[in-house]
């Protein structure tokens, strides 16, 4: 069942909060440094007038030369907002969002960066996080309990991502006209199983054993993503589905890193873990789901 999206009541990832603390803008090793001007809790909102407002303009070179995946510098007269546009998913989990001076507004506020940054939509960027879990076992097999809270332990498949070099879900972008649970696959496979290092028939193979696994899955999370990479023009968001492997499917799959991801394994789940942009919030749901240790 498809969840309803609700509006987070402000982004502080993506923003600088106070100017001891001025979040940096992540680029490239060979780019200039950006630092998110401050923008104060208050002044995050559209709807407050804010005259002194002076955002960075900051696309990245990255999306500039990349016309494959990012769209043009300036949007096309013709772009269809808020709908699917020649296959591109323009439209918001949380409805819709308006458009000032040609240019969709970040729907929760405010971020002190103009332009797409590393984005490479204006407006919303969709991607989708597959969480696959399992049950922690003794060596005994039996299923590890955690002694305070008396609760069983569960993991997740978790990779180390390249750019921020955080563990992360293996998510990621979904491509035009491509449906959300092809997505959860492509990417896992990709990031958790390496698949772009497999040949045609392996990759096939693989694929369809994914889709048996990926069968039944519960939505954990739909909506906007306080990832660092936002502007007041173009944003994350996603849907997290999980899969739960009660009888040791995935055991047999063999992980391995690749395409944006450095590192995979299985993880514990508790409530120290610090993960990318709103990852940890997702994991805790799972958590919350299962009714396992956090
Ligand atoms: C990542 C997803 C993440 C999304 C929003 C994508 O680049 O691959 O895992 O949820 O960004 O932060």
């Amino acid at each position: 069942m498809a969840l309803s999206a609700v509006k987070p009541r402000t982004h502080t990832i993506c923003r600088s909060t106070d100017p001891s603390n001025l979040v940096w803008y992540q680029v490239g090793e060979n780019e200039k440094t950006i630092t998110r001007p401050v923008v104060s809790d208050s002044m995050v909102p559209w709807s407050v007038d804010y005259r002194d407002y002076k955002p960075i303009k900051y696309t990245s070179p990255i999306v500039l030369k990349s016309p494959f995946w990012a769209d043009p510098l300036q949007p096309n007269s013709d772009t269809r907002w808020n709908s699917v546009d020649k296959q591109i998913d323009r439209r918001s989990h949380l409805g819709l969002y308006a458009i000032a001076q040609g240019l969709p507004r970040n729907p929760v506020g405010r971020t002190g960066i103009e332009g797409r940054g590393l984005l490479g939509k204006w407006g919303p960027n969709h991607a989708a996080d597959p969480i696959v879990t399992r049950w922690k076992l003794n060596p005994k097999g039996m299923v590890e309990i955690n002694a305070k809270s008396k609760k069983p332990i569960l993991q997740f498949v978790a990779v180390e991502r390249k750019d921020t070099k955080e563990w992360a879900v293996p998510g990621g972008m979904c491509d035009p006209g491509e449906k959300i649970s092809q997505t959860l696959k492509r990417e896992f496979m990709e990031e958790a199983l390496d698949s772009q290092n497999m040949n045609e028939k392996e990759r096939e193979k693989y694929y369809n054993k994914l889709s048996d696994l990926f069968k039944n899955g519960t939505e954990i999370y739909r909506g906007y993503v306080d990832d660092p990479r936002n502007t007041d023009n173009a944003w994350m968001e996603t849907i997290a589905v999980n899969f739960h492997d009660d009888n040791n499917l995935f055991g047999n799959l063999k992980l391995s890193a690749g395409d944006d991801a450095g590192k995979v394994c299985w993880m514990d789940i508790h409530s120290g873990l610090r993960l990318y942009a709103s990852h940890s919030k997702f994991i805790h749901q799972v958590a919350l789901l299962h009714n396992a240790d956090w």
